[in-house]
């Protein structure tokens, strides 16, 4: 019989979070969420839910006690590249508290591992300056020139994983997350990623109509649908590998391509209109899974077709539930 592991995963309210709490509720164990809010479209599934900021040390003490076994900590102010690029003071501040509290929280607490979610955001800028990206590799992170903001502080928190096996022994996993996207995932608002936006952005869109690219659309990027990422998730915390492993595709696409499939699937031929001033992150980004094939023997294996296939049709409910379709349609048979 599989035995019950009593699990913490903070970010619950999010949109990783969220599907990750459904897996493990699927597998039996016992959870506890944490988050600064509820998830958005849906109820928890967790055992329990506590809305706590986890900026504070108090919080953190509270969110790991009662004999916690694994905590997955996705909690993080963080967004698309509109949102991580226009708040690098914020977005360092409150991770690096979350993080650095988290994990001596866990560690006082005695949970036996320790799960950190870093991101690609974390390689060096001048390996990223191409579309035609040479895939990267865990290496690649160093010497370090990351994002701005988010991706330095996301670094400094794998360092703080690293530190803590050394001098204490602390069972730690670092993910680094290129992109995910799917069912239940922000896609309004400004903290929306490409995916997303580019899924509202045609279904509010009439046949012929424009729609807005942030750049010249040949910046390139990989993206992973939700259910292997979790997938990936719960393989990186029972392995026993304890430094960055990539987690995501190996399927590179500009966000020309990406808008192509989205019109596709959505059956809508639309006109790109470049903002050159947008913002776009790196020229190109791809993930090299030669290590995480080596170390798990899988790899995230959901295509971007079928995934978007899943993911367009959710979005388009929701701005039909939200009454933003009919407006759009009245608007353009007036
Ligand atoms: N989605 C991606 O493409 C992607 C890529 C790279 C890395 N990541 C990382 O994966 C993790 C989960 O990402 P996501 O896409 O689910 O993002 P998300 O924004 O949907 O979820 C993050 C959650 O953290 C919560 N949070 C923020 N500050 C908090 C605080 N002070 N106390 C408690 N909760 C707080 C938010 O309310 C939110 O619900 C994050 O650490 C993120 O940096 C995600």
């Amino acid at each position: 019989m599989k035995s019950v592991t009593r699990i913490l995963v903070t970010g619950a309210g999010g949109f990783i979070g969220h599907h990750l709490v459904n897996r493990l509720k699927q597998e039996g164990h016992w959870v506890r969420g944490v988050d600064l809010k509820h998830p958005e479209y849906e109820a928890s599934a967790a055992d329990e839910f506590e809305v706590r900021d986890l900026r504070n040390w108090d919080e953190c003490v509270s969110a790991t006690r009662g004999s916690i076994d694994e905590v997955y900590n996705l909690a993080a102010d963080m967004g698309g590249i509109g949102y991580i690029t226009a708040f690098h003071a914020a977005i360092a501040r409150n991770n690096i508290l979350i993080n650095a509290h988290m994990l001596e929280a866990a560690r006082q607490n005695g949970v036996q591992r320790f799960l950190f979610s870093s991101s690609a955001c974390v390689y060096a800028q001048s390996k990223q300056k191409e579309a035609d990206v040479v895939p990267l590799q865990e290496e690649d992170a160093f010497p370090a020139e990351p994002e701005p903001g988010y991706g330095w502080e996301k670094l400094y928190a794998e360092e703080l994983c690293r530190y803590y096996w050394h001098d204490y022994k602390f069972e730690t996993r670092i993910v680094r997350f290129h992109n995910v996207y799917g069912p239940l995932g922000t896609y309004d608002g400004g903290k929306e990623k490409a995916p997303a936006a580019i899924c509202r952005k045609v279904a509010l869109a009439a046949n012929g109509d424009p729609i807005e690219i942030w750049g010249d659309g040949h910046q390139t990027r990989s993206f992973m649908y939700v259910d292997d990422c979790v997938e990936g998730l719960l393989r990186i915390m029972a392995s026993n590998y304890r430094d960055a492993l990539n987690l995501g595709t190996e399927e590179i696409v500009s966000i020309n391509q990406l808008t192509d499939l989205v019109c596709e699937i959505a059956g809508k031929r639309l006109v790109k209109q470049y903002n050159l001033s947008g913002p776009q992150g790196v020229r190109g980004r791809n993930s090299d899974n030669s290590l995480l094939r080596r170390t798990l023997g899988w790899q995230p294996s959901i295509s971007l077709r079928q995934g978007l296939t899943l993911t367009y049709p959710w979005i388009q409910k929701e701005l039909q539930a939200a009454g933003r379709l009919r407006i759009i349609e009245s608007v353009s048979a007036a």
